[in-house]
């Protein structure tokens, strides 16, 4: 059954006040709930009560104390409106769930003893009948009775006793956003004024042994909050704040109403055991749910077709915030990164959808890189267009105009369009249109005795995606600035607004023919194709005073290279190799951004490289040549490789802020260079003295991609063995450095292990999850990489549908191989999809990549 954003109807009752009793017990927990609803004035007329309901028995129910027998389906119940009271009434009812058994993961479930939750998007309707929609927004108040010690739920604590705690949460809220933990825990606390005064308790909460993994997270959450103030003008609004970490989770985290849910895997660190980039991401994650406290709880979503309202705009505020923390250039680095890696990936599928999209079957699979990442640079272009004094008024009309509200992505606009007094209807396009632009250049210079004319043309070219063929002209803002060929910069940055199919820009008064430097800070998600002389990329790479660009020169240099190699058997260039050298040894640079330099394009990366140049891309060759560009990368930079590994080695005490962690990324940069030189040596000795989980995990990941490190490998593995975050690392890394042929095989060999726990989501991620990452163990032309995988997804489906489903986006690249490949792979989904009982999850996505 498809759900379309045409079909919005508002709720018929409006529901102001829910009133929930919990009595735990792992097979039989009671919920008692009181709903008060009201005719809804926006919709007219006497409705049926539709409530939404899953895997519930109903134990009893009444309106205005009265007992009645709704109808009950298997997705809810049915109350006829002639069997209601013509105005306000109250539904009391009493059903029973097994949290225990629930292996989805989804509502209330159990964790290693303790309770806790996850209802968005559509959990709730597994702990109450309810109508689970985020339009519904209703004050809460919970008691919960069970025999743990600690006992949480959303807003302010009421009060508290031997098996009992009240709590009360003032602030209306979908459904979505409540949670409720229960067990034996133990607080990290911390504290935070806000900036009109209002003290603010902190806690994360953690099961005994892990308190002294906390610390981190603490200080993130208490930036993030004094951030959110001085950046946003944005306050925390309760008395307290709950951050608890939990094992079995299918995401990140979750943003419930003072009282965030986190995997541990993104809140618990220790310089033993996490390492930078886990450190570096629990700041991001931290500060993206306490952001969703306003851009999305505050304010949340109308329905969930306006998932990206929340998403993309919190995703925005926390890369602004890791930015702000550490190197916004670095930090725009890794998110274009990431952007390419899984939001082009995804376009360029068959699982391409809108930032908005009009349709769905299952809302769980629209979590995706598109709604999250692409949306988040949609409002980035906003704000480059408007500029950030008007970007500033904008939100403050947001927040102003739409506080306690369920809004739309037409609400947001329209801030924007009354703030600035710009028409925005072109530039919606962006949320209604998949697909990611490609951005063609061609120049032209006109010397003249007084000053000479560059001109820029441009070419935006929107590919059809599936469902939409014909896409009209985006706005798309082009950041440009043009260096001299003495490397001079000429002409500062300047933000060129395209908004036709085809448009030339013109500079004046150049007394040279200039370099441009095009789409600077990555200034709009799009592809720019522009044949462009390796010297010239090389000259960039030299003298960008852009570092994003500066950056891209480099990157665009090693794939023409790399795809060379691949399709023509070429070697290295001595541009890319003396570039990456002079760059590598340049002092007057920051640590981080060399590191990220010389990180050479991924595999995956360069098949879709290779694809869209109209190449079939051959997974072994490509493996082949990106190890031959590494060891040609390390002959090169050998003479000095001892010298920078030496001089990045850290001293004294251990810091995980970005000025000590990007001494370590570039000194294990320099240390896989060492490796494909001295046989491990090196490597080994790093592993033997590191003091921290980022030495000790990134050496022991460099020995085993040059196929050493196997007593590394088992004395990780034995002083590890009592710890599951490690362990994952362990898992992971072998199937993700295996060799092509050896991938599926290690996967087999692990999964056979009493520690492998396919209901623990993040080990099942580590281990299958690990093997979808080793591109050419993936798509070894055995076939076995598809195999495995397939069998694993069907084995998980019937448990956890919604990790299996993602998984599943391993497939999506099909389209970009050989015949072969295509007919395996294609083999493997029907397989699933014929899989009886399979989940809706999985089956939406299994149908969507085989276009049907
Ligand atoms: N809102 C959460 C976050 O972005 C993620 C929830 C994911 N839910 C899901 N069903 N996949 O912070
Ligand atoms: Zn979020």
């Amino acid at each position: 059954r498809t759900v379309y954003l045409a079909d919005y109807q508002p709720f018929p009752f409006t529901l102001d006040q829910v009133s929930l009793t919990f009595r735990l017990a792992p097979r039989a927990t009671r919920v008692l709930a009181r709903l008060a609803f009201a005719p809804n004035p926006a919709r007219p007329g006497r409705h049926d009560l539709r409530l939404n309901g899953e895997n519930l028995r109903l134990v009893s129910a009444a309106v205005n104390g009265q007992a009645v027998s709704p109808a009950v389906d298997a997705e809810g119940l049915t109350i006829a409106a002639a069997d209601l009271p013509t105005g306000a009434f109250t539904l009391d009812t009493e059903v029973e769930i097994s949290p225990e058994t629930n292996t989805a993961l989804e509502g209330l479930y159990m964790s290693k003893g303790m309770y806790c939750t996850q209802c968005e998007a559509e959990g709730f309707r597994k702990i109450t009948y309810y109508p689970d929609r985020p339009d519904v927004m209703a004050r809460f108040a919970v008691r919960i009775e069970g025999e743990m010690p600690v006992l949480l739920s959303n807003g302010n604590p009421l009060g508290q006793g031997p098996g009992w705690a009240e709590w009360d949460d003032p602030w209306p809220k979908p459904a979505y956003l409540f949670a409720l933990v229960a067990g034996a825990l133990v607080a990290h606390p911390g504290q935070f004024t806000t900036a009109s005064g209002r003290d603010v308790a902190l806690n994360i909460w953690v099961r005994p042994g892990d308190e002294n993994r906390c610390a981190w997270g603490m200080e993130a959450l208490k930036k993030s909050m004094a951030w959110d103030e001085d950046v946003y003008g944005r306050e925390y609004d309760l008395d307290i704040f709950n951050i608890v970490a939990v094992d079995d989770f299918n995401m990140g985290a979750m943003e419930n109403k003072g009282l965030n849910i986190f995997n541990s895997k993104v809140v618990l660190a220790s310089p033993d055991t996490a390492t930078d980039d886990d450190f570096a991401r629990i700041e991001a994650i931290i500060a993206h749910e306490y952001f969703h406290n306003w851009t999305g709880n505050r304010i949340t979503c109308r329905d969930w077709f306006q998932l990206c309202l929340k998403e993309g705009l919190t995703v925005f505020r926390d890369q602004q915030f890791s930015g702000d923390m550490r190197s916004p250039a670095v930090k725009r680095i890794e998110d274009v990164l990431t952007l390419r890696a899984r939001q082009f990936r995804e376009d360029q599928g068959p699982l391409a959808h809108a930032v908005r999209p009009e349709s769905f079957v299952e809302i769980n699979n629209f979590y995706t890189a598109t709604i999250y990442e692409k949306g988040a640079e949609v409002i980035g272009m906003l704000k480059r267009l408007v500029g950030d004094a008007a970007y500033a008024r904008a939100l403050d009309l947001y927040f102003s105009r739409h506080d306690g509200e369920a809004a739309t992505i037409e609400d947001w606009l329209k801030v924007f369009e009354d703030a600035t007094g710009r028409d925005l209807t072109q530039f919606k396009r962006w949320y209604s249109e998949a697909g990611t632009p490609r951005l063609k250049v061609q120049e032209a210079w006109a010397a003249a005795p007084a000053g000479g004319t560059y001109t820029l043309t441009f070419t935006q070219v929107n590919p059809p995606t599936p469902g939409q063929s014909a896409k009209g002209a985006k706005v798309i803002p082009i950041a440009v600035g043009l260096l001299n060929p003495n490397g001079d910069e000429v002409v500062p940055t300047t933000v060129l607004e395209m908004n036709k199919t085809v448009q030339s820009f013109a500079f004046e008064n150049l007394s040279a023919r200039p370099v441009p430097s095009i789409l600077r800070g990555f200034s709009a998600p799009v592809v720019l194709e522009r044949e462009v002389p390796q010297a010239e990329r090389a000259f960039l790479l030299a003298h960008d005073t852009d570092p994003f660009n500066r950056w891209e020169a480099g990157r665009a240099l090693a794939k023409d290279v790399l795809a060379r190699m691949v399709t023509q058997g070429a070697k290295p260039t001595a541009d890319l190799l003396d570039g990456m050298a002079r760059l590598a040894f340049d002092d007057s640079l920051d640590p981080a951004f060399r590191a990220l330099a010389l990180r050479l394009p991924s595999d995956d990366d360069m098949a879709a490289t290779l694809h869209a140049a109209g190449h079939v891309p051959d997974p072994a060759r490509i493996h082949a040549a990106r190890r031959a560009l590494g060891l040609a990368l390390a002959e090169r930079l050998a003479p000095g490789l001892d010298g920078l590994e030496r001089s990045c080695r850290g001293t004294g005490e251990f810091s995980a802020e970005a000025g000590p962690a990007g001494k370590r990324a570039l000194r294990l940069a320099a240390l896989a260079f060492l490796t494909r030189l001295d046989g491990g040596k090196a490597a080994s000795t790093a592993f033997v003295q590191a003091y921290n989980m980022t030495e000790s995990f990134g050496a022991l990941a460099i020995l085993l991609e040059n196929c050493h490190g196997d007593q590394e490998l088992a004395a990780f593995g034995s002083r590890w063995t009592h710890d599951r975050l490690v362990m994952d690392k362990w898992f992971a890394v072998q199937v993700g450095m295996a060799a092509p042929e050896a991938a599926a095989a290690t996967v087999a060999r692990l999964t056979a292990r009493p520690d492998f726990d396919m209901k623990n989501p993040n080990r099942f991620r580590a281990v299958i999850g690990a093997l979808t990452t080793n591109h050419a163990g993936f798509h070894h032309d055995s076939g076995a990489g598809y195999q495995t995988l397939a069998d694993w997804l069907i084995r998980l489906d019937p448990l956890n549908p919604q990790t299996a489903a993602r998984m599943s986006t391993a497939f999506e690249t099909w389209p970009r191989y050989d015949a072969d490949r295509q007919e395996m792979i294609r083999a493997e989904l029907a397989r699933i999809l014929a899989t009886p009982g399979l989940s809706r999850d999985l089956s939406e996505m299994a149908g969507r990549m085989l276009g049907a």
